[in-house]
Formats: C-alpha cells, sequence, structure tokens
C-alpha cells in the first residue's frame, strides 16, 4: 500500500495512471496495482479482456519501469459496445488507436480472437514457453477457470492474478466467485485482496497435489515399506 501511494505523489506517472483510467472499466486502484506488478513481477504478463486499453496501459507502463524486457500479450475478442459510457463501434480498432496514443502499440502482442480458441492457444504458446508469464490479468468473461486451464503451465510459481468481477452487479459474479473460492480452496491460488470494489488479486501457487502414503508391513520380517507419492488434480 505505501509504494501504491507513493505512486500517486509522482505526478508524471500518476496522470498517465489516470489517462489510462478514463479508457478503463477497472477501478484506478486496480490499474495502479497492474502497474505495480508488471513493473515488480518476475516474467511476461498474460491479459485476457484488454477492451479498448485502460488495464494493458497500466501493464505496459509498469514493464516500461522495469527497466526489463518483458513480453505482453493481451489477448480481446473485439465487436462493439452500446450504451454505456465507453461505448464504441469497434473495440480492437479504438484499443490500436489507444495504445498507439500512449506510445506502447510496439511494446504489446494483441491477440484479436477469443481466448479459448485453438489459434489463441497456439499464438500464446508461440510466445510464452512454461512459467514464463509473471502476471496474469483476466477481465473478459465468467469463465477465469476455462482460461485458467488454457495457459495454467504458463503460469510462474507465485504469479501474480488479477481477476476482475469477484464482486459484481453482473451476471459474471456468481461463477466468477465459485471459480475463485474453488481455486483457493484447492490450494491454487492464495489471496492478497480486494480492490476496486470488485476486483481479486493473489497468486498462483501451481497446480494443487494430493499426497497419499502406503504403508505395507511384513509380519515375518517385521520390515515396514512406505510409499509417498502425488497426482496432479
Ligand atoms: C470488462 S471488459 C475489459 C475491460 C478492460 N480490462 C479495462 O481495463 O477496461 C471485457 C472485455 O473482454 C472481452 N472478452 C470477453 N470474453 C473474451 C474472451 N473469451 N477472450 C477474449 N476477450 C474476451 C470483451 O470483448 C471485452 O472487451
Amino acid at each position: 500500500m505505501q509504494k501504491l501511494i507513493e505512486y500517486r505523489y509522482q505526478k508524471a506517472l500518476h496522470h498517465q495512471l489516470m489517462k489510462a483510467a478514463d479508457h478503463s472499466m477497472l477501478g484506478i486502484d486496480v490499474l495502479v496495482l497492474i502497474y505495480h506488478f508488471a513493473k515488480v513481477a518476475e516474467g511476461d504478463i498474460l491479459e485476457i479482456g484488454s477492451f479498448v486499453g485502460g488495464s494493458t496501459i497500466a501493464a505496459g507502463l509498469g514493464a516500461r519501469d522495469s527497466g526489463r524486457r518483458k513480453k505482453i500479450i493481451s489477448i480481446e475478442l473485439g465487436g462493439r459496445l452500446k450504451d454505456h459510457r465507453l461505448a464504441t463501434r469497434d473495440i480492437f480498432k479504438d484499443l490500436k488507436k489507444n495504445l498507439s496514443r500512449a506510445g506502447l502499440l510496439d511494446a504489446v502482442t494483441l491477440i484479436n480472437g477469443s481466448s479459448f480458441e485453438e489459434r489463441t492457444i497456439t499464438a500464446v504458446r508461440e510466445i510464452a514457453g512454461p512459467g514464463q508469464i509473471g502476471l496474469f490479468i483476466f477481465d473478459a468473461d465468467s469463465n477465469v477457470r476455462r482460461d485458467i486451464d488454457c495457459y495454467g503451465d504458463k503460469l510462474a510459481q507465485g504469479c501474480w492474478m488479477v481477476i476482475d468481477d469477484y464482486f459484481s452487479a453482473t451476471e459474471k459474479g456468481g461463477p466468477t466467485r465459485i471459480q475463485v473460492d474453488d481455486l483457493v480452496s484447492a490450494g491454487r491460488l492464495q489471496p492478497l485482496g480486494f480492490y476496486g470494489w470488485g476486483t481479486w488479486i493473489g497468486r498462483w501457487l501451481g497446480s494443487a497435489i494430493i499426497f497419499f502414503y502406503m504403508q505395507a508391513a511384513s509380519t515375518e520380517s517385521l520390515m515396514t515399506l512406505s510409499w509417498v507419492g502425488g497426482v496432479d488434480i
């Protein structure tokens, strides 16, 4: 929190993040956190649901300020949005325009498609190797579990996870909360907290493993044999 407040007093940065917030459906504190994680996290960044680029710009600014080379992959379905303060006739076109204005178009690999279609999965696999993603941002629909199943092997142990709509007035809220809570209970996600009135933030702990223990004792030799193993779930 201290770090986040310090960013508030860096005038140029605060101005850039406030401009990103103008294009974003996420709360400003979530954008500042995305900036922070993109700056400090080891590894690359995978975003699902960029819309017109608010969160993508926050991640791009953080990666730039990290002083390290980080790949940013952002997946957006595209289309139009009506009857909304951020209404647009062409989401993907505005995404490119906003990234370009922020000087970040070349810093981001944009994929125009659905996160779970084969073409997108193949494209992400070509860019990011196993365990290379250090920040995962999901702000798309109500099925974060589906995309964690698609890209879980790309996430580093301890990868920062930003999952929107844990609390939401839309129909996304219920399923998202159930999926996140299940992953927390299974020991695969570790919560940090809730930001921006509905965004869940935490860390990826990796695949859950159930350990089993078997013992066989031979009465004749009084020798005990034990096996310990694990299965991925
Ligand atoms: C809530 S908006 C994202 C807001 C954005 N993160 C921001 O900072 O304003 C959700 C976006 O996800 C996109 N989307 C929904 N399902 C998707 C999917 N499965 N794959 C890729 N994009 C998806 C929608 O087209 C929409 O633009």
